[in-house]
């Protein structure tokens, strides 16, 4: 296992996770990495640690560039177990190693790890950190995701370890955007947005504010998952879109999501999706018994009309349709404009249980419709009668 070089004394020292196929919930194609980093200056510093399953990974290539007793800072941009679960073995083996990172971290850390011994210097925005040669300097962008995420940038480098921040849940051969397929990253860098970011607009936009009012000018950046942004368009393409992102920002187009039992909620939705479709909107139909529910946030992330379809299923919602909503819900997206539908034998009704997280989530919504039993082509013509009026402006 072999440090590989990012730029003169700074060496991409992480692991990689190729067979991993699901992340908390969210699902992982194209495996990942834990990426981390090692700066040698008169100071020696280590940029976040790796799950605990894949530590030796990580030892491995910090030994090919230098024994661990020799760095002299650890840190720590994020204590999600991802970025720290081998931190307890990496302070076994170098515990003269000072852990930088800012207050919510040290709590964290405390909260996950036993912490005794550990030396810590909190720091917070605009806090830097002399290296010799080099200087970092610390943003905290709390709840991007966690409380305690920051974010650490090389002044003479001009190298913004981002950590979560411009992810791609990715793992090839290479460790550079440039040497993987754009679409590719592009795809993934959507789909981290959408599945672990999508809650914090808000954040995301203050962070890129802050790098803004910090002036930093970002050559480089070298996030915790996926590939290094290294190209004047690359980084120009990720920053537009996390602008976009953040802003809640829609491209008109429309997903269509549903689950079906005998038929009749597939019928509906064919129906809706021909109305997208004749009206000349971008449509995506997602079946929910073959789509990844994370897949089908990715083509909401940048969606303006969300239709959501569910049979009745012992009165209530279809159990994937349940999931696919709660898990919505959660990720909270902004500025929609949405629509529940449904079938039902004998009790109607569940749909409004979608229409409820619709209008907790503020979208603007038309009224549910559902159907009992097999829609009529008569019911079918008034379906799309009503899902045309959503398309008013
Ligand atoms: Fe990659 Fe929030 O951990």
């Amino acid at each position: 296992m072999q440090a590989i070089k990012v730029k003169e004394n700074i060496y991409w020292v992480g692991v990689k996770d190729w067979n991993l196929r699901e992340f908390h919930g969210y699902a992982t194609p194209n495996g990942s990495t834990y990426n981390s980093y090692l700066i040698e200056d008169e100071k020696k510093v280590l940029i976040d640690g790796v799950k605990s399953y894949l530590s030796s990974e990580q030892i491995a290539r910090i030994q090919s560039r230098l024994d661990l007793s020799k760095i002299d800072y650890l840190i720590v941009n994020h204590v999600e177990q991802d970025h720290s679960g081998n931190i307890p073995e990496l302070m076994k083996l170098a515990p003269q190693m000072v852990i930088v990172t800012n207050a919510a971290g040290k709590m964290a850390l405390e909260a996950h790890f036993d912490t005794t011994g550990w030396n810590f210097m909190i720091v917070k925005t605009g806090d830097k950190l002399d290296l010799g040669k080099r200087c970092i300097t610390f943003v905290t962008t709390p709840l991007l995701h966690w409380p305690d995420s920051m974010m650490s940038y090389c002044n003479e480098d001009k190298i913004l370890f981002s950590n979560d921040g411009f992810g791609q849940h990715y793992c090839s051969n290479t460790i550079w955007v440039k040497e993987a397929p754009f679409d590719l990253i592009a795809n993934e860098a959507k789909s981290y947005y959408a599945n672990i970011l999508f809650p914090y607009g808000m954040q995301a936009q203050k962070a890129l504010n802050t790098t803004g009012e910090l002036n930093l000018d970002i050559e480089m950046i070298a996030p915790s998952h996926g590939c290094i942004w290294s190209q004047k368009e690359e980084i120009a393409w990720i920053l537009a879109h996390y602008g976009k992102w953040a802003a809640a920002e829609n491209d008109g187009s429309a997903v269509v999501v549903y689950d079906t039992m005998w038929g009749a909620t597939a019928k509906l939705a064919d129906t809706i999706t021909t109305v997208f479709q004749d009206a000349g909107v971008r449509v995506v139909k997602r079946c929910l018994s073959n789509t990844h529910i994370s897949e089908v946030m990715s083509d909401i992330l940048e969606a303006k009309y969300v239709a959501i379809g569910t049979p009745t299923l012992n009165n209530e919602l279809f159990p994937r349709v349940a999931a696919f909503v709660t898990y919505l819900k959660g990720l909270s997206p902004k500025n929609k404009k949405g629509f529940a539908f449904g079938s039902y034998g004998w009790r109607g009704g569940v749909v409004n249980k979608i229409q409820a997280v619709m209008e907790e989530l503020k979208w603007e919504t038309i009224p549910p419709f559902e159907e009992k039993y097999t829609p009529k082509p008569e019911v079918l013509e008034q379906l799309k009668n009503h899902v045309a009026t959503m398309l008013q402006d």
